[in-house]
């Protein structure tokens, strides 16, 4: 059985205040027939920890330095994030290799910290829009895999998320067979068959059921629906009851 997630990026949304609707989106986590996650900006991950929104609901961070600590003003290690009470951190996510220049190596360097401090790392691979109307998605991501999930990936220890970077944000997303012949074609190369992949780009209430119904699909990262809990909790419940 391979594991089925539903998980939540933030992203650079949130404060004290929004904490609400992580409380509502515990709730919604209780009893839930697949594993929730909500990677929240840093500072709410210690106190989303201290609040004890609910057992159910893992929480995450977004991003983790290579190193265990050390002269890196401004960022986080793997370690730290544990210690706040992350359970999984998102690793390689397509806004950091844009915007921060991240490349596969150094994704793999970060996968093999969050598995030293005990985090589950959620590994991001995707095409650009040029990339995939020119017909390379397959090529692209069979490269990306082959590099950023180091060759002792375990279905424990590393879930992969596709995320074709046009259909970020934008309310876009691949056709179903088009989302269920590359999940099929990046399980051929993962290190383990049975390592989860989640689909993210625009799921929605209205999109979820059909595509968390896909055979190679194992759960959702999810951005702006997962703000909310009345967008989130009806993900939740299409991921637990797709299959
Ligand atoms: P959206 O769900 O807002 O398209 O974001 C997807 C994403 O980047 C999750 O990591």
């Amino acid at each position: 059985m391979r594991r089925r997630l539903a998980a939540g990026n933030w992203k650079m949304n949130g404060i004290t205040a929004d904490l609400v609707e992580a409380s509502a989106i515990g709730a919604a986590a209780q009893d839930a027939a697949c594993e929730v996650v909500l990677c929240l900006p840093a500072t709410l991950v210690p106190q989303a920890t201290a609040r004890n929104l609910n057992k159910a609901l893992q929480l995450g961070g977004q991003d983790c330095h290579a190193e265990l600590n050390g002269a890196f003003t401004g960022d986080i290690s793997a370690d730290m994030l544990a210690d706040a009470g992350a359970a999984c951190v998102i690793i390689g996510h397509s806004e950091r290799r844009q915007f921060y220049g991240e490349i596969d190596v150094q994704v793999a360097a970060k996968a093999k910290a969050a598995w030293n401090a005990g985090l589950t790392a959620i590994i991001c691979v995707g095409e650009t829009e040029a990339q995939y109307r020119s017909g390379q998605t397959l090529d692209v991501l069979a490269a990306q895999i082959a590099i950023s999930v180091p060759t002792d990936a375990t279905p424990n220890n590393t879930v992969i998320a596709y995320e074709p970077i046009w259909a970020i944000g934008t309310g876009l997303t691949p056709t179903l067979k088009k989302i269920s012949a590359v999940h099929a074609h990046l399980r051929d190369q993962l290190p383990d068959a049975d390592i989860a992949i989640l689909y993210g780009g625009s799921v929605s209430p209205g999109n979820a059921p059909d595509i968390m119904a896909l055979g190679d699909v194992d759960g959702c990262l999810v951005g702006g629906a997962s703000l909310t809990a009345e967008k989130f909790a009806p993900i939740i419940t299409a991921l637990e009851t797709a299959k």
